[in-house]
């Protein structure tokens, strides 16, 4: 209690700070210490963590919640375990929120639900990103039906926010339930190794349920997420880790769908030319070789900064600077499973397509692909379905768009893989690209089947005493006469020729001068304008 000597302007000053400080007190110092125990920085450190220093402006602190069942007319907390805001990120206005969960576990009120509320829709007058830092035990059990109600207002806050301000969700703790569909709607999830975990049901449940024993980490924390589910995008040791990993991403990002991502002078000169390149490629077609190694040697700085690393790792993503600019990155990976598309591949690539549409980031494409993956599990796991997920992403993208093949670019995979018919703005190939169907092996097998099996026949006729021969000797005559047909078929399609005789390459052009070629291309697009036809919105395959 103020001194009530004190001048009535001193008394209330105090009685402000007083307040304030319940209020960042939480849930209290035990339940505080259990946290740090566990290794976890509070909401108001990791909020500290994320903007730039002293930019933090709080709103809502004092909202409490309203509930009165189940005693919890005793159990209010100012600011009602959630705390919101905005700062800055690298200058740049950026809307928080951060769930403590020393608070009634981080649960999630109509009281506090409506403050995320209030900060997603001024994000969205403002055009600025929103990032949630989730460590919460779900849906506040005791208030019920008005809980749930919160969550989806933030769903549908989140859907209509989609394509219009990049949305981020780091995962510090529990997200379970309905909740992991707010993360899910956002545009990137990161997780922290040991401290989080998603799942919508958990193992008790599941025990009940299925029978299925697992546990909370199996079943959903974040190296199940980053590896196996393809829900979560980054995986990071710890809070802080996590946190700057938010920042970087937020520095390849524009703040809305309307502004251009921020560009930063580059220091690494636009023409490099590295004659490593040149040959970088196997001279044998099914040799593998780290796609990254291409990456790094283009982009500025040899920065590539990757996305779902551990996920479908046939197909590379990520953002990288050109000449200061952000991209974004697509590439097959000859390094697993020789590249190949899959249903896993097709989704993650076609998501972060999108992504980059949306926020006007430039692609860049690097194409070695030997086609789509076979196999009955893929056709029965909907390969059709999904893999027109990536054609349908590349065909809608109305960005820059450029893409490099640096060897196979084979069947729908060509026509898929950002090829000039999606409308690429600049496809260029290198002299060890092959474009065509599929590999000579293969074509050779189905074009010359007949031929193939007359040729031991005929040699059979043609032998002196007209003595069948052993099954070594068809087996020899029949691998030199395919080995002659593949060597035909490559000499006639496995190359870039024939695409470039008829413009579907632009150029074909040595490996060494990639970096130049896209950079003059990035500078010619700049002004790029194209546009689909006016509709509600196209029908992804989903
Ligand atoms: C109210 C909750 C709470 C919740 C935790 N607490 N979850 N209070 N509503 N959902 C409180 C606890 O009572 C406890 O209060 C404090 O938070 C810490 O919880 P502990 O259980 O002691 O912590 P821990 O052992 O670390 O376990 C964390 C947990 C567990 C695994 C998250 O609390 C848990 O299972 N909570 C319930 C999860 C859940 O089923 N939520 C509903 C999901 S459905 P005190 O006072 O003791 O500190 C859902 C639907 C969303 O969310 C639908 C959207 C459409």
């Amino acid at each position: 209690m103020a001194d009530p000597a004190l001048p009535q302007s001193a008394r209330q000053l105090l009685e402000l700070a007083a307040r304030n400080a319940i209020a960042e007190e939480g849930g209290g110092p035990e339940r505080r210490a259990r946290e740090t125990k566990a290794g976890k920085l509070s909401a108001r450190e990791r909020i500290d963590f994320l903007l730039d220093e002293g930019t933090f402006e709080e709103a809502d602190k004092f909202v409490t919640h309203r509930a009165t069942d189940f005693g919890m007319a005793a159990q209010r907390v100012p600011g009602d375990g959630f705390i919101t805001g905005y700062g800055r990120v690298n200058g740049r206005v950026t809307f928080v929120f951060a769930q403590d969960f020393t608070v009634l576990g981080g649960s999630l009120s109509e009281a506090n639900a409506a403050k995320i509320v209030k900060m997603m829709d001024l994000a969205m007058k403002v055009g600025a990103p929103v990032v949630g830092l989730n460590d919460s035990g779900g849906a506040r059990i005791q208030e019920g039906v008005v809980s749930l109600a919160g969550y989806t207002d933030i769903f549908l806050r989140n859907t209509l926010a989609s394509g219009v301000v990049p949305q981020i969700s780091a995962i510090l703790g529990p997200c379970a339930g309905g909740a992991v569909y707010s993360p899910a709607i956002t545009d990137f999830t990161l997780m922290t190794a040991k401290t989080s975990y998603m799942f919508v049901t958990g193992p008790d449940v599941i025990k009940t349920v299925t029978h299925e024993d697992v546990t909370m980490s199996d079943l959903g924390g974040a190296a199940t997420h980053n590896e196996i589910s393809g829900v979560a995008h980054f995986i990071a040791a710890d809070d802080r880790e996590c946190l700057a990993l938010v920042r970087e991403l937020l520095g390849f990002l524009p703040s809305n769908n309307l502004e251009d991502p921020p560009r930063r002078p580059n220091t690494d000169p636009r023409d490099r030319a590295d004659k490593a390149l040149d040959t970088l490629i196997p001279t044998e077609s099914n040799q593998p070789y780290d796609i990254k190694d291409v990456i790094t040697r283009v982009v500025d700085e040899a920065y590539f900064f990757e996305i779902q690393e551990a996920y479908a790792r046939n197909i590379v993503i990520g953002f990288a600077r050109m000449d200061g600019r952000p991209v974004g990155i697509v590439a097959n990976q000859p390094a697993f499973l020789a590249g190949v598309l899959d249903i896993n591949a097709s989704v993650k690539a076609a998501r972060f397509v999108r992504f980059c549409d949306a926020f006007s980031i430039p692609l860049i494409v690097f194409e070695d692909v030997p086609g789509f993956m076979p196999g009955v599990q893929q056709e029965h796991g909907g390969i059709i379905r999904h893999g027109a997920k990536l054609l349908y992403a590349f065909a809608e993208a109305t960005v820059p768009k450029l893409t490099v093949i640096t060897r196979k670019a084979y069947g729908g995979a060509y026509c898929v893989m950002n090829s000039k018919h999606l409308r690429a703005d600049l496809n260029i190939a290198w002299p060890t690209a092959e474009i065509a169907v599929m590999g000579p092996e293969g074509a050779v097998n189905i074009v010359y089947k007949s031929e193939l099996a007359r040729t031991v026949k005929d040699a059979e006729a043609m032998w002196p005493q007209g003595k069948p021969f052993t099954e070594q000797e068809k087996l020899q005559i029949l691998s030199e006469a395919r080995a002659e047909k593949v060597a035909e078929f490559r000499e006639r399609f496995a190359n870039p020729y024939v695409a470039a005789e008829r413009g579907y390459v632009d150029a074909v052009i040595p490996p060494s001068e990639t970096r130049r070629r896209l950079n003059t291309a990035l500078d010619m697009l700049a002004t790029k304008r194209e546009k689909n036809p006016p509709k509600k919105h196209g029908n992804i395959p989903l």
